[in-house]
């Protein structure tokens, strides 16, 4: 397991909850192919259709989130957005990598290295104080927003 569910930062609102833990839940059933597919326990095309069915559950996340901002006039909006298509982006040209190379160390090493630290940061901070917004406990200062 690469994530556990116990360590999730939970924030104030709980559907954002409720995608953090699908979430998790994805990438450590991706995580637990790449580590098979390294002892030639799988293909390719597992791995892949994995990993696609996470850009589409992180679209899906990320939308969302987005909409609700955009709905609750969150001036951090853009700040958050930037995240979230700054992180999507990297996610693409992860999976492309892999898809030229084939080189199962190039997904291994982002989810080992980046993605934990990613989704703890962005969740305890953005999401954290996006859920207090929407849910009307923070004025709206955006203060203390910092870029994860
Ligand atoms: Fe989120
Ligand atoms: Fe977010």
């Amino acid at each position: 397991m690469l994530i556990s569910h116990d360590d999730i930062p939970q924030v104030s609102q709980d559907f954002m909850n409720h995608t953090h833990s699908e979430e998790v839940t994805l990438i450590n059933a991706l995580f637990t192919e790449i580590l098979a597919y390294e002892k030639n326990q799988n293909t390719t095309d597992t791995i892949d259709t994995m990993y696609q069915a996470w850009i589409e559950h992180t679209i899906e996340h990320f939308t969302t989130e987005e909409v609700e901002m955009m709905e609750a006039v969150f001036p951090a909006y853009p700040i958050h957005k930037e995240a979230h298509d700054t992180a999507l982006k990297q996610m693409y040209e992860v999976f492309n990598a892999w898809k030229e190379t084939r080189e199962i160390k190039v997904l291994k090493t982002y989810l080992i290295e980046v993605v934990p630290q990613w989704f703890m940061a962005h969740v305890s901070t953005m999401d954290a104080m996006t859920a207090n917004y929407i849910g009307g406990s923070i004025t709206p200062s955006g203060a203390g927003m910092t870029r994860f």
